[in-house]
């Protein structure tokens, strides 16, 4: 009979096949077929990779693009099969929350500044798809993008303070030629917009160029607001803040965040920097 004594120990203790498990909402793009990729890579050739797929109602608020989010079901599927996914997860609102909503992940102080400040309850809605998926497809590591950083972070949270017993992988940004993040939700822009929302990495660009020539944090978003304002329809946040999200450090590894409007869709895109002060 052994004796476990610490939760790693625990956790360790559950007999598990490597089952690395990528979550999505659908039209299924570079972007997410890289987290495919990765997740082949650390579960190996014998492990399993899991994909859902599933527009979860309850991160969408009243008027936001639930009912018009981009859907391209037979697309999604053709994307899995190529990248060697094992299972497909798809199930319906109605089946995923059939026991009820009244219990919820809350996400704490986190999940109310940045896009939590935008979008109130939108994280509290992610933490809890999050959790339900986790539970029903049992990974031994799930994989995110760092192109929704804070919900990464607020993900990475969520699993070490609640002891899930699942490795949360970060994986960086894949984006277009000239540097723009893919999105779902850049089906939603027309040319022109697409075009111009190339100021968004010549932006981030700026800040990273600026904070290694020595720039403060204020300096640094001032000159990433100036670029955005000049040809964004709207800018709703920039910040530098420290790789978790709080407050940036003096120097060394910081996170550069920003969310825009070009046309009517709203864009996120973060970068690491490093901060030079001298
Ligand atoms: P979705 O926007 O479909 O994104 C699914 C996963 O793909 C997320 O981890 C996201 O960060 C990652 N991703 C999206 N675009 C990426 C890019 N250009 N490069 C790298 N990774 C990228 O995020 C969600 O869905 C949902 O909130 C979800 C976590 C599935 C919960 O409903």
């Amino acid at each position: 009979m052994r004796v476990i004594e610490t939760v790693s120990d625990m956790q360790a203790d559950i007999p598990q096949n490597e089952r690395a498990v990528v979550m999505t909402m659908g039209a299924l793009h570079d972007g997410h077929a890289t987290l495919m990729d990765r997740a082949r890579e650390i579960a190996g050739a014998d492990g399993q990779v899991l994909v859902s797929v599933f527009v979860n109602p309850t991160q969408f608020g009243a008027g936001e693009d639930y009912d018009r989010y981009p859907r391209t079901w037979e697309a999604d599927l053709a994307v899995c099969a190529a990248h060697g996914v094992d299972a497909v997860f798809a199930p319906t609102a109605d089946d995923l929350y059939s026991a009820g909503t009244d219990i919820m992940v809350d996400p704490g102080p986190l999940g109310t500044v940045l896009e939590g400040a935008v979008r109130p309850g939108h994280f509290r809605g992610v933490l809890t798809v999050v959790a339900k998926l986790l539970h029903t497809m049992q990974p031994s590591a799930a994989l995110f993008g760092e192109k929704d950083y804070q919900q990464l972070v607020l993900i990475r949270r969520m699993a070490e303070q609640l002891n899930f017993p699942v490795a949360v992988v970060g994986v960086p940004t894949v984006r277009d030629g000239d540097g723009v993040a893919l999105s779902s939700r850049n089906a939603y822009l027309s040319d022109d917009e697409r075009r111009t929302a190339g100021v968004i990495p010549r932006a981030t660009e700026a800040g990273r160029a600026a904070a290694a020539a020595g720039a403060t944090p204020d300096e640094i978003v001032a000159s990433v607001q100036e670029i955005l304002t000049a040809e964004a329809d709207e800018v709703d946040y920039v910040v530098v803040t420290g790789p978790d999200l709080g407050p940036a450090p003096d120097r060394g590894a910081a996170r550069l965040i920003l969310a825009a409007r070009v046309g009517s869709p709203r864009l996120l895109d973060n970068v690491p920097l490093t901060l030079a002060a001298p």
